[in-house]
């Protein structure tokens, strides 16, 4: 490691920079694994993933295989999926139904509850021997908001999962109000993919407004191609899509807001008033579905009235710290979590979430754009897949020049940008380098931290 900071955050000048070693040294992804991995609660899935009792899928969070699962008693559960015999993956399906788990070894079989429900040769154990004790471990906190689970692995954690997400549960409220009052559902079919990349580069592409003009390019052409076609007005259009900056309303929120703890989002005001449904998604195949989101839109406002409808369609990605993402461009809703394995090399999973209610037409646009935009085959994954890949390559020579520079609208507010600025990085980089050093900064936060709103004077109706 070389001996320069992690970040440079100069207010004088002013400029922030971050040393490209924090991407690449295997001794600072240990101390990321310690520091922020093994501190913070961590998604797990969305309840919905879930929808019958006795299903479960597997996968990894924070370095640890885990098993989610609803069990017989309709409790959601969080387990570790290692057998408590001799400590083999126990379930070793991704997905599935079943009321005990076997393992493969010496036949252990545990229940969606974690207990050890039968065994061969039971009798042959030391009087005095208890299954009760060699019950499935949990991690030492699960708990969840509007249906989205999170775990913590430290027993010392004293902040409650809501305390965490602290503002953040507005934005997460803005996602999962469009069930009207029900809970939002995870589509079937997981995407798992991977990137020669440090994790970082993945949180900082999830939350940079300004690359998709350049990356995205061959994209926004084919978008800007089917808009014009469905007569939509390309010139708004297109200059929402490549993250101009849009002014902000009577209410925060609709550019970047510093959500505390490290979340952030970033967005604009709904578009799909008009005659597309905004976002990056293609315009709508025929009148029809557009009438249908239409409708759609004034249920909403209905239900909550304009305000927040308003912001509900306005789009917005949104970086719970540190490694959970949700997209909500108006094409639909991506969740994507993902953890290092190398500090070079991660794992990316992700799954698309859409109300339950949707017609068919409306639900199989978002599906279809999850799968051609952000899909690892899309149109545009693959585009940042090689970005950041590019990126780590590049890194090789960090010793020649350490620094990436992430100063971009520092010395101007958000209205001054011509394009889109990089305060909500430097939101990320800052709380990182908090938990990394244990030092917090002296500096003032850059932009006014969001307030929450005060639900009651937007919502016409309340939420179930
Ligand atoms: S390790 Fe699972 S039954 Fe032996
Ligand atoms: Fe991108």
């Amino acid at each position: 490691m070389n001996q320069l900071p992690y970040i440079i955050d100069d207010r004088e000048t002013p400029k922030f920079w971050v040393n490209r070693a924090t991407m690449v040294e295997q001794e600072i992804l240990d101390l990321e694994k310690k520091k922020i991995f093994e501190k913070c609660w961590l998604y797990v899935g969305h309840e919905s993933e879930l929808n019958k009792v006795n299903d479960f899928r597997t996968r990894r969070v924070g370095g640890r295989p885990i098993i989610f699962t609803r069990s017989a008693t309709d409790k959601i559960n969080v387990l570790v999926n290692v057998c408590t015999h001799r400590g083999m993956i126990l379930e070793t399906r991704k997905e599935g139904n079943a009321r005990n788990m076997r393992c493969f070894y010496h036949g252990w079989q545990f229940n969606t509850e974690g207990r050890l429900t039968s065994m061969p040769a039971e009798e042959d154990y030391p009087a005095g021997w208890k299954r009760a004790e060699r019950c499935l471990p949990r991690p030492a906190h699960a708990a969840s908001y509007r249906g989205f689970w999170f775990l913590c692995w430290d027993k010392e954690q004293t902040q409650s999962l809501e305390e965490y997400l602290g503002n953040a549960t507005d934005y997460i409220d803005l996602l999962a109000d469009q069930a009207c009052g029900d809970m939002m559902q995870v589509s079937s079919g997981t995407q798992y993919y991977t990137m020669h990349a440090n994790w970082k580069l993945l949180v900082e592409n999830s939350i940079d407004g300004y690359h998709a003009a350049t990356t995205h390019n061959r994209f926004l052409q084919m978008v800007s191609a089917s808009v014009k076609e469905s007569e939509f007005d390309a010139r708004k259009g297109s200059k929402a899509r490549v993250g101009v900056r849009r002014k902000r309303t009577s209410l925060k929120g609709n550019g970047t807001a510093d959500l505390g703890n490290g979340h952030v989002s970033i967005g604009g005001s709904d578009l799909s008033k008009g005659k597309s449904r905004g976002g990056l998604g293609r315009a709508f195949t025929d009148s029809h579905l557009q009438q249908e989101h239409m409708l759609r839109r004034d249920e909403y406002v209905k239900l909550y009235g304009e305000e927040w409808t308003d912001r509900m369609l306005g789009g917005r990605n949104m970086l719970i710290f540190p490694n959970l993402v949700i997209n909500d461009l108006g094409m639909g809703a991506t969740i994507r979590a993902f953890y290092p394995e190398e500090p070079g090399y991660m794992d990316v999973t992700s799954w698309e979430i859409s109300p339950p209610d949707l017609s068919p037409g409306l639900h199989e646009a978002r599906k279809s754009d999850f799968l051609t935009f952000w899909g690892p085959a899309g149109l545009a994954t693959p585009d940042d897949v090689e970005a950041l890949a590019r990126c780590q390559r590049g890194f090789e020579s960090y010793e020649i020049d350490p620094w990436n520079d992430i100063s971009r609208g520092m010395d101007k507010s958000e209205d001054e940008l011509v394009g889109a600025g990089e305060v909500q990085m430097r939101v990320f980089w800052r709380h990182w380098n908090t938990m990394m050093t244990g030092a917090a900064s002296e500096l003032e936060a850059e932009i006014e931290p969001y307030e929450k709103v005060e639900k009651s004077d937007l919502i016409v109706r309340s939420r179930s």
